[in-house]
């Protein structure tokens, strides 16, 4: 075994009311990595495919092998590996873009070394990778990506990732208007305190969800996605957000809000074609205030990240 390619999905981080602690995965789209045993113990970036020339080939700089490095520090190991990725993902898009291509490059280089760590072990290494990205080392896209499902990280210090076995069926919708959103700068505009008030509601509202995934019960499901902490501070860098909400919903959406930091807006559902008309529904808007946008619906993906090829 020379080469190993991985591919890690898209996700959601937040899910409205779990800010920095809740993220599910989608089946696609998500990032390519491909990694290579050198005979060297150079790490070094071969190949970026599908980023406009905008990702670094720093590998101080990039997820993917920000991520390695970390890896290979935790092993012991000396080994030197070619670096190439395929970005699937927009940047700055809130879709879990810099998570992807960190957790597909750590699939491949741990499948290549014997696979010494699990998934939960992958985590702290990815979280490496979100430093980097974005000033934070949030593993609410990171987690899922590499376990799959909806996963709670329950707590930072020490790391506490839990999987929740959830519903089979649920749909997501992601609309991406074609706008740049750095993680950075949507994190600089929250409030550093909430009121008592807020912590009280936003507690609730995650308490309902966990409980709606796991009976399952949609209709709690549906009244626990809100979010009073994030939302009201990011919304105003999407435009027609609460218009698209209500369109969302109309459209049979069991709860919408902000893909992680955005501006990438999803809701989820109950069939494939809910989620087609959300979709469809939510571009009409956004072409409104003169937005072009990428649909992507996908199911709830159960498994993250996995192995594609093996040289
Ligand atoms: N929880 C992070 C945030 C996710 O909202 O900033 C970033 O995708």
């Amino acid at each position: 075994m020379k080469s190993v390619k991985a591919f890690a999905p898209a996700t959601v981080a937040n899910v409205c009311c779990g800010f920095d602690i809740l993220g599910f995965a989608v089946d696609a789209p998500g990032d390519e990595v491909k990694v290579t045993l050198r005979n060297d113990s150079e790490i070094k970036i071969k190949e970026i495919i599908g980023d406009e020339g905008k990702l670094p080939y720093e590998v101080e700089k990039n997820t993917a092998s920000v991520a390695i490095i970390s890896f290979l520090k935790k092993i012991e190991s000396k080994q030197g590996v070619d670096i190439e990725l395929v970005k699937n993902l927009p940047l700055g898009s809130g879709m879990g873009s810099s998570a992807a291509s960190g957790v597909a490059a750590l699939i491949a280089i741990n499948h290549l070394m014997g696979n010494p760590l699990t998934r939960n072990q992958l985590v702290p290494h990815a979280m490496e990778a979100e430093r980097i990205a974005c000033g934070a080392a949030h593993a609410d896209n990171v987690a899922p990506s590499l376990l799959g499902g909806f996963v709670l990280v329950r707590d930072y210090d020490p790391l506490d990732v839990i999987k929740i076995e959830a519903v089979e069926n649920l749909y997501c919708t992601l609309v991406h208007p074609h706008l740049e959103l750095k993680t950075e700068d949507s994190r600089k505009v929250l409030r550093h305190s909430v009121t008592l008030k807020d912590a009280i509601t936003q507690s609730g509202n995650i308490a309902g969800l966990m409980i709606g995934l796991l009976k399952p019960d949609y209709h709690l499901i549906s009244r626990s996605l809100k979010d009073v902490i994030a939302e009201p501070m990011r919304s105003v860098f999407i435009p027609g957000f609460n218009n698209l909400r209500q369109i969302a919903m109309e459209a049979g959406a069991l709860g919408f809000g902000i893909s992680g930091s955005g501006p990438t807006v999803f809701a989820l559902s109950q069939s494939e074609t809910k989620a087609q008309q959300i979709a469809e529904a939510i571009q009409v808007e956004f072409l409104r205030h003169k937005l072009n946008t990428d649909p992507y619906v996908s199911k709830v993906n159960q498994e993250g990240a996995k192995v594609l090829t093996v040289d």
